[in-house]
């Protein structure tokens, strides 16, 4: 956040209503539940929680997240890089995450990293993920007849998945982990800044992270295989050079690692939540597999991993009757958008067999729409399909407990109690 807004004290209304705290018991249990409300009375609000507007309905959403030269994500000069670190990592590289861009700067480096999920590399993938939640459930049935869902299944399939997508070893998953994270911290220092000593600590863990990865960047690019670093490698532009530096190849990297992992992960983990407590839409699913693809969307639905997408306003626009001034920061609920009674019939029944499945925007829209959707699509079908395969009675706990990272901007499921009686092995 900027100095001028944090002294602007103009007065924002409408202003967010009680229940708007994702953080709440309610809003943990069904994140789409806080807005139903002001989706009818005051569909753009303003929360002092976040220092933004929140637009929630379907409509709007859908409309602006296609309007990148109203809306947009610029981070031109509010990352500064520490200046113990400027010999090392140039500082106009922050403002080249592609997260961080807008059209048109945004597009070749996004063309380029798309490159690495066509079909073709999705179907490379999906025998090493069937073979790694195999072994994972051999591991569970083998400790008993209950575990966290999250340790166990989730989070260390997901971690698999993308190691596979990167071509590398799973000694090196810890460091895509770090990498990772400290990658998110940095992006989000654009509007939570971060004092000392974590400061110079984030910033260490992702120049350090980058660097790790520039020996294997040139290797792949001069012996290319088809993996994603090797495919990002090849890329040229127009005029036939590398489209993207092996500085900019190491920052994609560590912005998939983030934003791969846990939105993966915490979906399937939704997943089997929704179909424990809908044992007639499992049962649909197990009858027909296909319908294991509108399991996946469903849930997606119901409970977007991502449950916003943050924007900055570049213009003056009016939005739903809400004056939105330039330089105001704007935060698209998608978790609203996509229970919007507007555009859907029932939206909180959870319903595989929903005529248009994939009419949701958990993977947002517009040019910022997420280049890993084949991959999360398909690693959470096999994912959950495999586990009810194996363990077809396993269930949520009664009682499991809303044990979730506190950030108030994605709140993070970090465990779920599962049980189960009678095993396939
Ligand atoms: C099912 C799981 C996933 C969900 C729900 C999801 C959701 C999203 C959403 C909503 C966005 C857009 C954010 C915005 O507009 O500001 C996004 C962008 C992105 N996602 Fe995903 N994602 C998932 C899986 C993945 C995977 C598996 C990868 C990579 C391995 C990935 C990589 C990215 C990247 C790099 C971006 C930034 C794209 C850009 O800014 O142009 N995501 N994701």
């Amino acid at each position: 956040m900027t100095t001028s807004e944090t002294t602007d004290t103009r007065p924002r209304c409408p202003m967010a209503p009680p229940e708007f705290d994702p953080l709440s018991e309610a809003a943990l249990r069904d994140p789409a539940s806080m807005y139903t409300t002001a989706r009818e009375k005051s569909p753009v609000f303003w929360s002092d929680l976040i220092q933004s507007w929140v637009f929630t309905r379907y409509d709007d959403v859908f409309r602006y997240l296609n309007e990148p030269e109203l809306f947009g994500t610029p981070v031109e000069g509010q990352i500064t890089v520490p200046d113990e670190f400027v010999d090392r990592f140039s500082p106009e590289l922050p403002s080249k995450m592609m997260t961080a861009m807008d059209p048109p700067v945004h597009t070749p480096p996004k063309k380029a990293v798309q490159q690495g999920f066509l079909r073709p590399n999705i179907l490379k993938l999906e025998p090493r993920i069937t073979a790694r939640a195999n072994a994972l459930i051999d591991e569970m049935i083998a400790a008993g007849t209950e575990c966290d869902l999250m340790t166990s299944y989730s989070d260390p399939l997901t971690m698999h998945t993308l190691m596979g997508l990167l071509d590398l070893p799973m000694e090196e998953a810890e460091a895509i982990w770090n990498l990772g994270e400290s990658s998110i911290r940095v992006l989000s220092s654009s509007q939570i800044p971060m004092d000392e000593p974590e400061r110079s600590q984030v910033w260490r863990a992702y120049v350090e992270g980058q660097e790790h990865l520039y020996q294997i960047i040139d290797e792949r690019t001069a012996n290319p295989g088809d993996d994603i670093i090797s495919i990002m490698a090849a890329q040229l532009d127009d005029e036939g050079r590398p489209a993207l530096t092996r500085e900019r190849i190491a920052q994609h990297i560590a912005e998939i690692a983030f934003a791969g992992h846990d939105t993966t992960a915490q979906l399937m983990t939704n997943m089997v939540i929704y179909l424990s407590e809908h044992r007639d839409q499992l049962a649909l699913a197990v009858d027909n597999p296909k319908l294991w693809p509108n399991v996946v969307e469903e849930t997606l639905r119901r409970r977007p991993s991502a449950p916003f997408a943050a924007r900055r306003a570049l213009r003056d626009v009016v939005v739903s009757g809400i004056q939105i001034r330039k330089g105001d920061n704007v935060w698209f609920a998608l978790a609203s958008a996509s229970n919007d009674p507007a555009h859907y019939d029932n939206p909180v029944e959870f319903d595989v067999q929903r005529r248009r499945p994939m009419d949701h925007v958990a993977f947002g829209r517009g040019p910022h729409t997420c280049p890993g959707a084949p991959l999360g699509r398909s690693q959470a079908a096999i994912g959950v399909r495999t586990l009810f395969e194996r363990l077809p009675d396993l269930r949520v706990a009664d009682d499991y407990s809303l044990d979730f990272a506190p950030l108030v901007i994605i709140p993070k499921r970090n465990s779920l109690q599962v049980h189960w009686t009678s095993p396939r092995h």
